[in-house]
């Protein structure tokens, strides 16, 4: 966060400065992506982020802090989709649904388990990595759907997104933001991302 390339500076002068003129759409900052989660966190700890996002899921504030190996449960994007964001022992945010894929059971933290704790569906003991939420063991058929979360300037915790099971942060933000303004999404180099399949 603290050593951003000169490229990637350049991208969130213009991303702020455009928000800042709009503030119509969350998405329209943090999926302007190259380096992805490093522009969400940046344009977030510079107070940019609109109060309102103009389609299903605003932003969320989901902790004020969240210390490594802490995980705290939300709902998000909707208020019955339950979520959950953990601080792994290397200090990387990760956020996914705690819905499992396999029938839909609730999905528990397990902290204790291995180096970095492990996602676990207690219905048939099904075990997603808490890294990426690929599944490990049991019968789950896909990874965890991820939910996007980044970290402000001040330490609080936000969900600002969603993708799909298997997809990554940063097309799962494109792809939101395509189907909402593709003018900007254009802008933002997401056809590249979404183009090439980045899973
Ligand atoms: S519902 Fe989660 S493993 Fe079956």
């Amino acid at each position: 966060m603290n050593e951003q390339p000169a490229d990637q500076e350049a991208l969130i002068d213009r991303i702020s400065a455009d928000s800042l003129t709009t503030r119509r759409d969350y998405l329209r900052i943090v999926a302007t992506v190259s380096g992805g989660l490093a522009v969400g966190s940046t344009v977030v700890a510079a107070g940019v982020l609109p109060r309102h996002g103009d389609g299903s899921a605003p932003p969320l504030k989901v902790a004020d802090r969240l210390a490594r190996g802490q995980a705290v449960a939300f709902n998000y994007p909707g208020e019955h989709d339950r979520a959950m964001a953990i601080r792994l022992a290397d200090g990387t945010l990760v956020g996914y649904s705690t819905v499992c894929t396999h029938l839909a059971c609730g999905v528990l933290w397990r902290k204790e388990r291995g180096e970095e704790g492990e996602l676990y569906c207690p219905c048939h003991e099904g075990v997603f990595s808490a890294r990426t939420g690929e599944v490990t063991a049991g019968p789950p058929p896909r990874p965890l759907p991820k939910v996007v979360v980044v970290e402000d300037g001040g330490g609080a915790v936000w969900a600002i997104g969603t993708a799909r099971s298997g997809e990554s942060d940063e097309r799962g933000l494109c792809r939101q933001l395509q189907e909402r303004d593709p003018d900007f999404a254009a802008r933002a180099g997401c056809a590249a991302i979404l183009r090439g399949g980045a899973s």
